[in-house]
Formats: C-alpha cells, sequence, structure tokens
C-alpha cells in the first residue's frame, strides 16, 4: 500500500508537450451492411483545459441496436491536438483521427446505454471540439435518420428520443448528523458509521498497549486488513497482521457489542503495481483465484445470517485504480506492471467483482480506494480517476448501487484541514497554486478534495447519496514543528512553506513519515458529505521497510521507504522523509507508534 503521486502541473504540463503520439493506426472502416444500419448514437465531447494539455471526457450512447463491441473515430481540427494517455478504451491516434476501441469490460452496450472514456491530451494555439462522430463506422446524429428512404411517408411512431442522462446532477451533501434509524433487517442505512459503537482490533490493541502510553489510544477502532488468502481463516504467523481470521474478527465484534466493523479488502492480481513494498502474493494473471480463492470465501462469511446486526464495512483494494489512470506507459510514473494490469482487466474486473459479490450482502457497506489530493488533485488526473472507479464499479455485472463511498488518505499522511493556506490565498499577486510545494494542485488538503471529489463521482453517475471517509490515522501534524500562524509573505514559497501544517518533505513522500502524528479520533459524520473519519491504516504498522528484507509475503523493497534515498521525479528528487529501521509493511514498528503518538492532533 503506497501511495504515488504523478508529475503534476508545470512538470507534467512540460512532460506531456515533449511525448509523442500515441501509437499509430488508421480510423477503422467498416463497410455498412444491413445489420449496421441500425446503429445509432449521440455523443457528448467535454475537455477541461489548461496551458497546453487538456482532458477530454467522451460519452457515447447507444441509441441503435444494442450492440457487443465498438469502436469511436473522430477527427480533431487542429493538427496540434494529440491524444496521449486514454482510459475506458483502446486509444490510438493517425494524423488527426483518432479512434477509441472498447475494453473487455464495456463492450456490450444496450440499446439506450451509455458509457464514459476519457483521454489526457495536448494542444496549442486553440483546442476546438471535433465536430462529427462514428460509432462502428456510422456517423452519430442523435438518432435522426440521415437518409430517410425516398417515397416514404413520414414515420407515424415519434421518432426516438434521447433518454435522460444517466447522471444525476450533483447534490448536496445529506446533513451531518441526521438522526440513527434502525432499518428492517437486509436494509442499508445511508451511513454505518452512525449512531453505532465501532469494532476494536484486539490483536492491534495488544500491541499499542504494550507501548509505553499506548493504552490513550488504543480502545479506537482500526480495519483489519485481508492481505493475503491466508488472512481469511487465520494464520499462525503473527509477524505482520494478526492471526485471527475473518471469523474470528465477527464473532469478537458480537461479543463487544460493536455496531461496526472494518475489513480491508486487499489482494489484487499484481497488487500495488506503482511500488514495491506492498506487492501481494498475486501475479498479475491471477484473477480466476482472486475471485475464487479470496472474494468468494470472504462473502460467505460475511453472508452468515449470525453476523446480520453487524454492519460490516468492506475497504475495497487500496492504492489499486487511480495507478491505472496516472502510472501507466507514456507517463513519467508508468511501470511495466501497472501497463499489465491494465490491459488485463484484473483491476477493473477484480474490483467489479469484489464490489457486487459483497454489496449483494444486506448488512455490507463497500468503499472504493480513492488516493488522495496529493495524488489526483490535478485537473489531469481528477476527472479522469472518477471515471476510471465509475468503470470498475460497473464491471463484472457490478452496478454503482453496490457502492456505499469512497475512502482517502488511507496510505497517506495529508493534513485533514490546513488552517493557515487556503488554495485560494495570493501572495504579491501569485496565486499559492504556483508553489512549489501545492505545485499547480486544485487542493490543499483532503476535506476540501474529499469533499469535491464526492461532488465529481456525483456527477460522473454514482449515487447521489454516497458518503466519503477520510483516513486520520497518520495525518495530525501536531507537535513543536507545527506552524501557529500564516508562513511570511515574501513569496508564494515562504507563504506556503511558513504556515503549512503538512511538515512533510515533498507531498510525494508516502512511506512512514518523520513528524508525523496520530490526526482526528474515528468520528462518524464530522463534516458535509463525510461518513467518518476513521483509523483503517492502523497506526503502528509500517509501510514498507528501509532496507531489504527477505520474506515470504511478496513485499518488495521500495526505496521510499529508505531515509537515505534521494528521491525520483515523483517526489520532486526529494529525500524521502522515512523513518529509518521499519520493518516490512503491515508489520509493527514500535518508533513509528511513538512518533504518532508525540505528534498527535488533537494531541493525546
Ligand atoms: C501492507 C499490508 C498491511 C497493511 C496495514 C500494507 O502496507 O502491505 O500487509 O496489512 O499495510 O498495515
Amino acid at each position: 500500500m503506497n501511495l504515488w503521486r504523478t508529475l503534476s502541473g508545470r512538470r507534467r504540463a512540460v512532460a506531456l508537450a515533449g511525448a509523442s503520439a500515441l501509437v499509430a493506426g488508421g480510423l477503422v472502416t467498416i463497410p455498412v451492411t444491413a445489420a449496421q444500419a441500425a446503429t445509432q448514437c449521440s455523443i457528448d465531447y467535454t475537455t477541461s483545459d489548461w496551458p497546453g494539455g487538456f482532458t477530454g471526457t467522451v460519452t457515447i450512447r447507444n441509441l441503435g441496436d444494442a450492440v457487443s463491441s465498438w469502436n469511436l473515430g473522430f477527427t480533431f481540427p487542429s493538427s496540434s491536438q494529440k491524444v496521449q494517455q486514454g482510459w475506458s478504451a483502446k486509444w490510438s491516434q493517425s494524423g488527426q483521427n483518432v479512434t477509441a476501441t472498447n475494453e473487455s469490460y464495456n463492450g456490450s452496450l444496450a440499446s439506450g446505454a451509455s458509457t464514459t472514456i476519457g483521454f489526457n491530451g495536448a494542444w496549442s494555439g486553440s483546442n476546438p471540439k471535433p465536430t462529427s462522430f462514428t460509432l462502428n463506422g456510422t456517423v452519430c446524429n442523435g438518432g435522426t435518420p440521415t437518409t430517410p428512404p425516398p417515397s416514404t411517408p413520414p414515420p407515424t411512431t415519434p421518432p426516438p428520443t434521447t433518454p435522460p442522462p444517466t447522471t444525476p446532477p450533483p447534490t448536496t451533501p445529506p446533513p451531518t448528523t441526521p438522526p440513527p434509524t434502525t432499518p428492517p433487517p437486509g436494509t442499508k442505512v445511508d451511513n454505518p458509521y452512525l449512531g453505532v459503537k465501532g469494532y476494536v482490533n484486539p490483536e492491534w490493541k495488544a500491541k499499542a498497549d504494550a507501548e509505553p502510553g499506548g493504552s490513550r489510544v488504543s480502545s479506537n477502532p482500526t480495519a483489519v486488513w485481508l492481505d493475503r488468502i491466508a488472512a481469511i481463516k487465520g494464520t499462525t504467523d503473527s509477524s505482520s497482521n494478526g492471526s485471527m481470521g475473518v471469523r474470528d474478527h465477527l464473532d469478537k465484534a458480537l461479543a463487544q457489542g460493536a455496531g461496526y466493523i472494518q475489513f480491508v479488502i486487499y489482494n489484487l492480481p499484481g497488487r500495488d503495481c506503482a511500488a514495491l513494498a506492498s506487492n501481494g502474493e498475486l501475479g498479475p494473471d491471477d484473477l480466476p483465484r482472486y475471485k475464487a480463492e479470496y472474494i468468494d470465501p470472504i462473502a460467505a462469511i460475511q453472508a452468515d445470517p449470525k453476523y446480520a446486526s453487524l454492519r460490516i464495512v468492506n475497504i475495497i483494494e487500496i492504492d489499486s485504480l487511480p495507478n491505472l489512470v496516472t502510472n501507466t506507459s507514456g507517463q513519467p510514473g508508468g511501470t511495466a506492471m501497472c501497463d499489465t494490469v491494465k490491459a488485463n482487466g484484473a483491476y477493473v474486473n477484480g474490483v467489479g467483482y469484489a464490489l457486487n459479490k459483497l454489496g449483494a450482502i444486506g448488512n455490507v457497506y463497500n468503499y472504493i480506494d480513492a488516493a488522495h489530493h496529493g495524488w489526483i488533485g490535478w485537473d489531469s488526473n481528477f476527472g479522469p480517476t472518477a471515471n476510471q472507479l465509475y468503470a470498475a464499479a460497473t464491471a463484472s455485472g457490478s452496478t454503482v448501487k453496490n457502492v456505499t463511498g469512497f475512502i482517502v488518505n488511507t496510505a497517506n499522511y495529508s493534513a485533514l484541514k490546513e488552517p493557515y493556506v487556503k488554495i485560494t490565498d495570493s501572495v504579491n499577486g501569485q496565486t499559492v497554486r504556483q508553489s512549489k510545494w501545492i505545485d499547480w494542485n486544485q487542493y490543499v488538503d483532503e476535506l476540501s478534495f474529499a469533499q469535491a471529489f464526492r461532488n465529481k463521482l456525483v456527477q460522473t453517475g454514482f449515487e447521489s447519496n454516497i458518503g466519503m471517509l477520510i483516513d486520520t490515522s497518520r495525518n495530525g501534524w501536531g507537535g513543536t514543528a507545527r506552524p501557529t500562524g500564516p508562513g511570511a509573505t515574501t513569496s508564494v514559497d515562504t507563504y506556503v512553506n511558513g504556515g503549512r501544517i503538512d511538515r512533510r518533505i515533498h507531498a510525494g513522500n508516502w512511506c512512514n513519515q518523520a513528524g508525523a502524528g496520530l490526526g482526528e479520533r474515528p468520528k462518524a459524520a464530522p463534516e458535509p458529505g463525510i461518513d467518518a473519519y476513521v483509523w483503517v491504516k492502523p497506526p503502528g504498522e509500517s509501510d514498507g521497510s528501509s532496507t531489504l528484507i527477505p520474506n515470504d509475503e511478496g513485499k518488495g523493497f521500495d526505496r521510499m521507504c529508505d531515509p537515505t534515498y534521494t528521491g525520483n521525479a515523483r517526489n520532486g528528487n526529494s529525500l524521502s522523509g522515512a523513518l529509518p529501521n521499519a520493518p516490512i509493511s503491515g508489520a509493527w514498528f514500535s518508533a513509528q507508534f511513538q512518533e504518532l503518538m508525540k505528534n498527535a492532533y488533537p494531541a493525546l
């Protein structure tokens, strides 16, 4: 579990401008046959532009007969316009002609159905929209027949009308504290955290209690990580995550009189594709094993009527889907493993399968990981990630109804609220977005990001009552180094660096951060749109080893966990900021636990 950000803002625009166009390949011309005469479509093409670059979002609506595969064609009006990296379709460009062909999971489009795909591109001069689109070779005209056969009387049936858009308008987040309700068994509540007590994992509690001063925090609910198949039944090895299995935890939760319990579903094929510290046991082609040996047995236990009174929260696959947007080839952070799991659909289909299987259980609540502001807070990543999450939530037979919400900041240290730096501030006429720390991001903290991303997700097609979780286990940033007021107004950099409470060397640092503290204690409905502050990453469990430590869990050595590492493009070639002498990810790291307590905010 390691959060990587991608090059952003200024540096990203430069990198993109230097990149070459995608694989060549001409527009596919399909001869019009009688069967294809029933193809008809409407296209919604929007862009979000910045100097030299843009994100294109294309919604294809099938107004003809159902299709099992499709290709979309259009022509850029300007020769400067280039598709550089696409998602939810296979993109290619030849000259000004662009083709997008369906992925395995979104080829089927029923009559009236739509799908949204997108890309990041480059432009210069101007960025005009294409004026004509084809679907499977037929020009999309919104359902109006182009050449009605001669001498046919006007049709008696009204022409097909455009179905209402599927995307509901953004809604005001639900009130923070609706009265707790007790719905009939099997009915899901809107916010599973509200009005009930959280399960305290006794194995985590024992480790925290064994630390001097640890009893001050050990009664907080933390999540149970199912980070390998063996963790379902329970293991004999307690070096990483403890030895209790899923049933043991559920039984214990009943015994505690808990109202909710949190599990992390974390075992995707080719896990942690852009990093090394949390690579797992399943290879990129192991989707069948993920389904049969991992998700199915978990679902079988969670569905046991014995546990029907518990609200079972599943946090779905930390750091997976955003990697498909930011860390695939053509991008500065691209890795071969992310390319592989994007191309073979392992992440999208794995997440879709998990959501569908687990979401079918009446008392189960799924929250999908949505990275954090220092990863997807740039325009170039924000919308594309929402679309990628939507593609996964509607893959493998799943629908958005299986999604209660999203979680941010689980693998990261981003501050909840920056009291002394607002993204709208400027210094001597310069926006703080231009500072080195913010680097053109649109957000400076997790709360503002989570609320905005929630709106984006609703616009993208998720239900209007989704809620966000913010992991506050390690983002307190208290202690003696915490600023008490804004920085000096000499420049945007002095202002931001002097006033920010997030004291990391660079916002791209993610491993065992020195100076970090425990953040807000777990709490339901703290702010509009936020279902809860949670401790999903159990404080005191390492993010990764600071040197190579052989192990049989598939965990690698990532230099971002080595305090002597001087960094790479993704963290601005800065020191990693990691604590020394760390064990492998998931293992207990006493020095980090002490650091977190020392710098807790609110203080203990
Ligand atoms: C590790 C998991 C562990 C989790 C919680 C991840 O980084 O890869 O094995 O369960 O952190 O500590």
